[in-house]
């Protein structure tokens, strides 16, 4: 499985603030059969930006090796909404034509199919971050339908679907995964305890709902689109 929503780089965000804890989080995932983690610290391209992240993630990496955790760390970003037209081009995920994007917490922003639509016109490929977590989606799901049918694609987060964030959010999440308005499962985790960095979980839970081969695609076939265009921002 590819996780490609994770905070685990160390002093960058509101992840982990030692090393330590990183390493924590990452066997945690490695055993829980997660080998690819895309590191999306919070970006406002100043403090956390195309350099900071790359020697994280260098350092991290690095790290991994020296304590025989078999996973690795590609750089990625989670832009907030208002940033995205501005950031895009300088943080991908794992330098690909992927961008992961998060709205404001409680509403969809008006002019977010009108920035999808020129995102996707300018070849990214927009994934919207936690949709079921938005007070907005949460009101009404079928707001995700444009979006989805403009070229955006969207990410949930695995302890939505198990229910660890409350009856509500979760029945959204399954709603959307119903929908067939989702396209990837990730963690979101910030550290070993705040939305654990394992996705083995939800993975089953997704089994019951739509079947292995569509569970498989959320965890493991859809982020390998992403790995393989890796090097391959927009043109
Ligand atoms: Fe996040």
């Amino acid at each position: 499985m590819i996780d490609i929503h994770c905070h685990i780089l160390p002093e960058m965000d509101d992840g982990p603030q030692t090393l330590e804890t990183s390493l924590k989080m990452a066997s945690m995932a490695a055993e829980d059969g997660i080998r690819v983690i895309i590191a999306t610290p919070h970006t406002d391209g100043i403090r956390v930006n195309y350099e900071s992240v790359r020697d994280g993630v260098d350092h991290l990496n690095r790290a991994l090796q020296q304590h025989g955790v078999t996973l690795q760390i590609l750089p990625g970003y989670e832009i907030p909404f208002h940033l995205v037209t501005a950031l895009a081009h300088t943080h991908t995920l794992a330098k690909s034509n992927y961008i992961l994007i998060e709205f404001p917490h409680m509403y969809v922003p008006g002019d977010a199919l009108a920035t999808i639509s020129r995102l996707t016109g300018r070849g990214f490929i927009p994934v919207i971050a936690h949709p079921e977590r938005n007070g907005g989606v949460l009101r009404n799901p079928d707001l995700m339908e444009p979006l989805i049918e403009a070229g955006a694609l969207s990410q949930l987060t695995a302890s939505s679907i198990t229910g660890d964030l409350g009856p509500d959010i979760q029945w959204c999440a399954h709603y959307l995964l119903r929908k067939n308005l989702v396209h990837f499962i990730a963690t979101d985790s910030h550290s070993p305890s705040f939305r654990a960095p394992v996705l083995q979980k939800a993975h089953a839970v997704a089994v019951k709902l739509l079947g292995r081969a569509n569970a498989e695609l959320l965890t493991t076939g859809n982020p390998e689109m992403i790995v393989a265009a890796r090097n391959r921002p927009p043109q």
